[in-house]
């Protein structure tokens, strides 16, 4: 047997890559040491079915010596102090007989470390990182099978936030949210904190008796009398998946296999909102197969949590800002659930294979919301994206960050959230559409729903993915067509990328024509049957605003006033670019009340270009920032110090 028959998919990547010459050259070059070694097959490193990880520039971890394979939660919820303490089991494959175990923790604070044999067991503290915080290493036996670990977390661990009942909805009851993604698991419990590194859980939470605690775990649905939880998860997760909530929630059955949590005074809103959601978990399993969760709830969370959602497996957590009452922003749950598949099942191996798990979860999202309510719609959405897209683009070229405009990131030494951007995102989509656009839908369904169904609970890097997507669905035209190399190594928008196209959008774009050139007034403009994404199109689309102009349009369509958070966002845009007063008192209670960061984010920024603007900016910041989530605060800060 020759080297090439051997290992199929290696060699390809010589003639393919032109771009990426040099990278294609280390990688065959480590491929071939590995083989010259001995060790055959590339394509998935194992070593008696241990996964070899790739290097994670986010973790101090040694999880190719020893891996956690479970994590048993013993953890007490303390309101007062604002702490968890209690202990973490973490049961070990230590494939290399190594004496160290290295965690990922931050600012935890560790009392004791016990061993399997009973035995208390020395450890150390490394330097530590404001981004990546400290590593834990542990002294263990060859043969240890399990370390169990006596900590605390600190009031402010990164991951956690601690509202006062004053901060919630009914006003009774203090609320506790954590947020894991991406490298903030490790201040709430520690772990190996790698999206690679995959482990089942089980915990027991501890907290009042007039609070429900809820866990990305089997829950149950109602108060316990003595305020004691107990939750399992038996499908292996990544840390990032890890998740805790804590309050006065209350819940309603939506169908089959779905439910919603929500403040009892959200709960029938919220309801009537997500109404759409059994269907969407039907429409995801008919296109890329049977959901693997079994149970799927979304909790609708108080208004700082600094998302729009999170993926916790079984349980989303949601920003209740989609809760606009007309049901108009509920693609945000067909992305949650479709990370389900993209990201909770097939995992990004490190965070610079982001866009394994945002680009598919777009594109399964787009094909969800395009079953439910219809092409014309989806295609409003795409069209969106593609706006936003472009606009990102242009400017981290601004900011001289073009390799963040590439697929796969560089993100060494970097925090992961400088990769959250729309790259990930939408070009991460229309990649996926292209490849679409050129093998055809039916082809790439099936595709797709092999994909997940032979990757299931397994984390996957950008090059196998390519190598997996040239050996199973593309010929060696079609794989020159696409030229992934182009899109995944390259800058920007490669010119093979299919142009989204809407009907609808298009109406507003000529009235937009008409607007922009002062050829019409802004109540000759007819919006009869504008929806939120006719109006996001209009928003983003305006030009040539001056004061009478914004005026007008205020008193046109009262978008000061308006209920619906993604129309607010972008209208404050253009308040602050305008210095549009009768704007500010609105946009005040805006950011005092919302906390989800894609919304303060451009609203500070355009703030923080003027010094009025900055000094009003800081006022406000002031009185809010008691009440945003530290991903939200720390990012802010930067924004306005
Ligand atoms: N997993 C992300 C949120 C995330 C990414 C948190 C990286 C921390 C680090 C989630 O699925 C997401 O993408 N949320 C979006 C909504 C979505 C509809 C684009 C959000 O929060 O805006
Ligand atoms: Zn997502």
């Amino acid at each position: 047997m020759t080297m090439e028959q051997r290992c199929p998919d290696v060699f390809p990547l010589f003639v393919k890559s032109n771009r990426n010459m040099v990278k294609a050259w280390l990688f065959n070059l480590v491929v071939l040491s590995i083989m010259v070694a001995g060790c055959g097959a590339p394509k998935e490193k194992k070593v008696d079915d241990f996964l070899i990880l790739q290097k994670d520039d986010h973790s101090f971890a040694n999880f190719n010596e020893v891996r956690v394979n479970h994590i048993s939660l013993d953890l007490t919820v303390d309101f007062d102090q604002k702490v968890l303490s209690g202990s973490a089991r973490l049961s070990l494959n230590n494939r290399a007989k190594t004496n160290t175990l290295v965690l990922d923790v931050g600012n935890l604070s560790i009392k004791e470390i016990i061993l399997d044999n009973g035995d208390s067991t020395t450890f150390s503290l490394g330097k530590e990182s404001e981004i990546f915080g400290q590593s834990l290493s542990i002294d263990i036996e060859p043969n240890t099978e399990w370390v169990e670990i006596m900590y605390a977390t600190s009031p402010d661990a990164k991951a956690l936030q601690w509202l006062s009942p004053e901060q919630t909805l009914g006003k009774e009851h203090p609320f506790l949210f954590s947020q894991s993604q991406a490298i903030l698991a490790r201040t709430w419990v520690p772990c190996q904190d790698g999206p690679g590194v995959k482990f089942t859980y089980d915990a027991k939470i501890t907290t009042d008796s007039s609070l429900i605690a809820l866990m990305s775990a089997e829950n149950g649905t109602t108060k316990n009398a003595d305020g004691i939880y107990t939750f399992k998860m038996d499908q292996p997760i990544s840390s990032y998946l890890l998740a805790l909530t804590v309050g006065d929630l209350e819940y309603q059955k939506m169908g089959r296999n779905s439910g919603v949590f929500a403040e009892p005074a959200m709960l029938e809103k919220s309801v009537y909102e997500l109404e759409s959601m059994q269907r969407m978990i039907d429409s995801a399993e008919t296109l890329y197969g049977p959901y693997a969760w079994e149970q799927y709830d979304v909790v609708i969370l108080p208004p700082s949590f600094p998302f729009g959602g999170m993926e916790n497996p079984r349980l989303t957590f949601a920003t209740p800002t989609i809760i606009a009452g007309d049901r108009s922003l509920v693609s945000l749950i067909a992305h949650e659930l479709a990370h389900s598949w993209s990201g909770n099942l097939v995992t990004n191996e490190t965070w610079n294979d982001f866009w394994l798990n945002e680009g598919f979860t777009v594109y399964f999202e787009q094909r969800i919301m395009e079953k439910i309510y219809g092409s014309s719609y989806e295609r409003m959405l795409t069209k969106l994206g593609m706006g936003d897209l472009v606009n990102t683009i242009a400017e981290l070229e601004k900011e001289g960050r073009v390799a963040d405009t590439h697929l796969y990131l560089e993100l060494d030494g970097r925090d992961p959230d400088d990769g959250l951007t729309d790259v990930a995102y939408e070009k991460g989509r229309f990649f996926l559409q292209t490849v679409e656009s050129i093998v055809g839908r039916e082809r790439f369904d099936s595709f797709l729903r092999t994909y997940f169904t032979v990757n299931k609970f397994k984390p996957m890097n950008t090059e196998r993915f390519i190598n997996y997507l040239n050996d199973n669905l593309l010929s060696d035209e079609e794989s020159v067509d696409l030229g992934a190399d182009e899109w995944i190594y390259g800058p920007g928008l490669p010119d093979n990328c299919p142009e989204p196209f809407s009907e609808e959008l298009d109406k507003v774009e000529s009235s937009l024509a008409k607007y922009n050139n002062g050829l019409i007034r802004a109540d000759e403009l007819v919006t009869d049957g504008y929806t939120t994404h006719h109006w996001l199109y209009f928003l983003r689309g305006l030009r040539n605003l001056d004061m009478n102009r914004m005026t007008e349009l205020d008193a046109a369509f009262s978008f000061t006033e308006t209920g619906n958070s993604e129309i607010a966002c972008d209208w404050f845009k253009h308040a602050v670019e305008q210095s549009y007063k009768p704007a500010y008192p609105a946009m005040a209670s805006f950011l005092k009340s919302v906390g989800r960061r894609k919304f303060l984010t451009p609203i500070y920024s355009r703030l923080a270009a003027t010094p009025e603007n900055k000094l009003w900016a800081k006022e406000v910041y002031e009185l809010a920032r008691p009440s945003y989530h530290s991903v939200s605060y720390l990012t802010i800060d930067g924004i306005l110090k």
